[in-house]
């Protein structure tokens, strides 16, 4: 009997396939890097092309290194970085452009414009959102002005829209099934997450119409079968989940309160608020945390554009070190004295700024300044933006009468690095725990194939399978603690482009 889960991870920087034991062990990895593109500054694309690839070979790869096939796994789960929009040919299945990824800033005047004109007010009523370049609508808007075909093509009905999931599905399924999921859905800017369907208001706005939408379905249920030959049988696809909200499956975040923070490319803080969509008052994003079969949870989002990607470039762009692992001894070698800020600006500022203009900076710079000290103010950038976002989700929540998170579980690739956990438990007083499994993304999508597929009857039972591995407790005196923040606060203002 088939027993094994597969889940694909389509991310920022990588594709992978993982293999999940039924239990939710890790069984098997296979990834391949995503080039990445950027073709004026500010843009970033991705070649849809080559994600499918990579998704193809990941897919076999990991199969084969296993010893399995196809008939032993009882269902795929998809996630996905989220908001990166593609558009593509029915017929033909041709992308008509490059993906446009989460990060790109080329629509920042229109939605100035949008802003200008008053449409943050329907904008967050309907969809949770802010109207910033971040979300898909604005980029699906810009190929239909700027790709010559794209009108005449919608207008015959011919062409589709899709997030990472939605064109994925539609390519593993032969292009039988043109759907995707609500958590998904909810970070186009044209779905409204209370009424769970696409809003005809927001299609207007945009200029995008309705026959390039996706079907919406629950997270974790029906999308097809995958095309006999791609893989050697058709194997079910069961779930689906943009992959911070998946990462919250996978942390088991499934009762109200429960907080997660995953550290990739960029990172997320997504708090669960259960059946209500808490509206933000501090600049935050209300959006679908879970759809299972109709019944629709929420969470409040932080989401910062920069986070993992900042060591990154300390790696390819500056060649500071070899690999992110050098980093934790980096940053314990800095002077203590040294009072150097990295704001990682690099695509603008996301939570709670939303200044698409904003770029990154180092700051306090001395004559004894050295690798060591920037790499410390880079790690500690992200527990700084950890802790803007902390603020404003304990002052939102706190405004609904619900208590302020008492612990943070984080995840992603980040949270190997024991300085930088600590320095975030130290900055945001609270403890930070880290999980044995901290592939939460990939996990979360299994899970939700497993449930779609019925290997699990209820979501209950991932909260049975999680486990800590270590739990760091805040150590700085509340008066340093204030300080640090303020030296960061005071670095921000430096960056923002409207003055702070
Ligand atoms: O919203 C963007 C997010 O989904 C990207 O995630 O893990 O690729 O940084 P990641």
């Amino acid at each position: 009997m088939a027993r094994h889960l597969l889940a694909i991870d389509q991310g920022t920087t990588s594709t992978r396939a993982i293999l999940f034991a039924a239990d939710g062990t890790p069984v098997m990895e296979a990834r391949r890097d995503l080039r990445q593109i950027y073709p004026a500054e500010g843009w970033v694309e991705h070649d849809g092309e080559d994600i499918w690839q990579a998704v193809l070979d990941t897919v076999r790869e990991v199969l084969a290194r296993a010893g399995l096939a196809a008939r032993d796994i009882a269902a795929i789960g998809i996630t996905n970085q989220r908001e990166t929009t593609l558009v593509w040919e029915r017929r033909t299945g041709r992308l008509l452009h490059h993906a446009i990824v989460w990060q790109d800033r080329r629509t920042a005047e229109t939605c100035a414009r949008l802003r200008a004109d008053g449409a943050e007010t329907l904008v967050a009523a309907r969809t949770g959102l802010v109207v910033d370049p971040y979300f898909s609508g604005t980029k699906l808007a810009w190929v239909l002005q700027h790709v010559p075909e794209a009108r005449l093509l919608a207008a015959q009905g011919e062409l589709a829209f899709g997030t990472v999931d939605s064109f994925l599905l539609w390519r593993l399924t032969g292009g039988a099934v043109h759907a995707t999921d609500a958590t998904n859905a909810a970070r186009t800017l044209l779905f409204d997450i209370h009424r769970g369907v696409w809003d005809e208001d927001l299609l207007a706005l945009l200029d995008v119409p309705a026959s390039l939408l996706p079907e919406v379905r629950p997270s974790a249920g029906d999308f097809g079968a995958t095309l006999p030959d791609l893989f050697g049988a058709a194997i079910p696809v069961r779930g689906i989940a943009g992959d911070q909200q998946a990462a919250g499956v996978g942390q088991a975040c499934l009762a109200p309160g429960a907080i997660k923070a995953t550290y990739g490319t960029g990172c997320f803080v997504l708090v669960n608020t259960g059946d209500k969509a808490i509206a933000s008052r501090h600049r935050l994003l209300s959006t679908v945390a879970l759809d299972l079969g109709g019944r629709r949870t929420y969470a409040l989002e932080g989401s910062i554009f920069v986070a993992g990607a900042a060591v990154q470039w300390l790696r390819d762009g500056l060649h500071l070190f070899k690999g992110a692992a050098e980093t934790e001894a980096l940053a314990r070698a800095a002077r203590p004295q040294a009072q150097v800020h990295m704001v990682p600006a690099f695509t603008g500022l996301g939570a709670p700024h939303w200044d698409p203009e904003a770029r990154g900076a180092i700051l306090g710079l001395t004559r004894d300044t050295g690798i060591a000290e920037i790499v410390r103010a880079t790690l500690e950038s992200v527990a700084f933006q950890t802790r803007d976002l902390m603020e404003a989700i304990g002052n939102d929540l706190a405004a609904e009468g619900r208590p302020r998170p008492a612990s943070l579980r984080v995840d992603g690739g980040m949270v190997v690095n024991d300085w930088a956990m600590q320095f975030l438990a130290d900055m945001l007083g609270i403890p930070v725990e880290r999980p044995k499994v901290t592939e939460t993304t990939a996990l979360g999508a299994a899970f939700l194939a497993g449930l779609g597929c019925g290997l699990f009857a209820e979501p209950a039972e991932i909260s049975a399978a999680w486990r800590l591995e270590r739990r760091f407790e805040p150590r700085m005196s509340a008066d340093e603690r204030a300080a640090r923040w303020q030296g960061w606060q005071a670095a921000v203002s430096r960056v923002l482009s409207h003055g702070g």
